[in-house]
């Protein structure tokens, strides 16, 4: 995938980076969490498959160059709509996918990482996404029953292969990054972290010393940081913004490694989030902000 001429992000604040080289191509930081076009507790399909359809194509029409997926999401559900809405893709498009869990009902998620498992997983997203080659395969966990250079080293098999461009990680310590790096170069590493929940500090500061891309999973809470006495209300009152932007741009200012993935099943939410772009957190604003979360 050709990156060289980027377009710049007309919305974006001076100085704030609008864009992250991940693993050679760059791509803009924020991008579009794909798990809630799914049923009720990530189980199967989603209440308004239209407007889902809807969401992912509006995405890209707003300049979205990074869709992040899982084969567990639905299962198969996420990954299929992105097949459906989007497929053949905008050659900007980095579309992340993940492996590593098994699903045995709603909100039921289970580490799996034989690496027989790891390799179909892998098979059925190429075949699901309609694609020759994932541009991020991330682990989704490392599971803890499987000797975890098993699960580095399929995925090191994988990228020799040519089935994956680019390898990425997912809830992991700054520990379990260097151990996969001695196996697989990572391009990025996805944790739970937010305003309100930093508890990957020093991941996060790793990945910035290391330049690996940080997507932080839950970037507005679930919603709760976007809701009634979210601790972005504040600042958002003085920006005349919503507390859902000025949470992500909050994100987007505490690392240029940081690549949020707000994730909605509506156009309006997905506008809104697209809208934290254009807002410029002063260092009063920023420093606030860092304490109230
Ligand atoms: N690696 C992992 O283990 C892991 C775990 C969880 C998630 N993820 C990834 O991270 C992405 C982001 O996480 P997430 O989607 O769970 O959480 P999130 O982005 O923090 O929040 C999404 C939730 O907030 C609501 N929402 C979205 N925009 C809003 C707004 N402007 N105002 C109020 N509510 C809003 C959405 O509901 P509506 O649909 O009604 O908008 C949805 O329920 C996921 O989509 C997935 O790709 C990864």
């Amino acid at each position: 995938m050709s990156q060289t001429s980027a377009p710049a992000d007309p919305s974006a604040p001076s100085g704030r980076p609008d864009r992250f080289d991940l693993g050679g191509v760059a791509v803009r930081r924020l991008g579009f969490g794909a798990m809630r076009i799914t049923g009720p507790g990530i189980w199967g399909e989603p209440r308004d498959r239209a407007e889902c359809i809807r969401v992912l194509r509006r995405a890209v029409e707003l300049g979205v160059e990074l869709i992040d997926t899982a084969d567990s999401y639905g299962p198969a559900v996420s990954e299929d709509l992105i097949r459906e809405a989007l497929h053949p893709y905008p050659e900007r498009l980095v579309i992340a996918t993940k492996a590593g869990l098994v699903r045995t009902g709603p909100d039921a998620w289970h580490p799996v990482g034989r690496p027989e498992y790891l390799r179909q997983e892998c098979e059925m997203s190429l075949r699901r996404l309609g694609v020759d080659r994932i541009d991020l395969f991330q682990l989704h966990r490392i599971d803890p029953h499987v000797p975890r250079e098993e699960q580095f080293g399929l995925l090191a098999a994988l990228v020799d292969e040519g089935k994956v461009a680019r390898v990425g990680l997912s809830e992991v310590t700054v520990e379990e990054i260097e151990a996969a790096r001695a196996i697989v170069p990572v391009t990025s590493v996805q944790n739970l972290y937010n305003l309100s929940n930093r508890s990957s500090e020093a991941v996060l500061e790793h990945c910035e010393h290391e330049e690996i891309g940080f997507i932080p999973w839950f970037p507005i809470a679930s919603g709760a940081l976007g809701a009634a006495g979210s601790p972005a209300e504040a600042v958002a009152a003085e920006l005349g913004a919503t507390p859902a932007q000025v949470a992500l741009a909050w994100l987007l200012r505490r690392s240029p490694v940081m690549l949020p993935i707000p994730g909605t099943s509506s156009v309006a939410h997905l506008e809104e989030n697209w809208g934290a772009l254009g807002i410029e957190l002063d260092d009063r604003q920023f420093a606030a902000l860092s304490d109230a979360g």
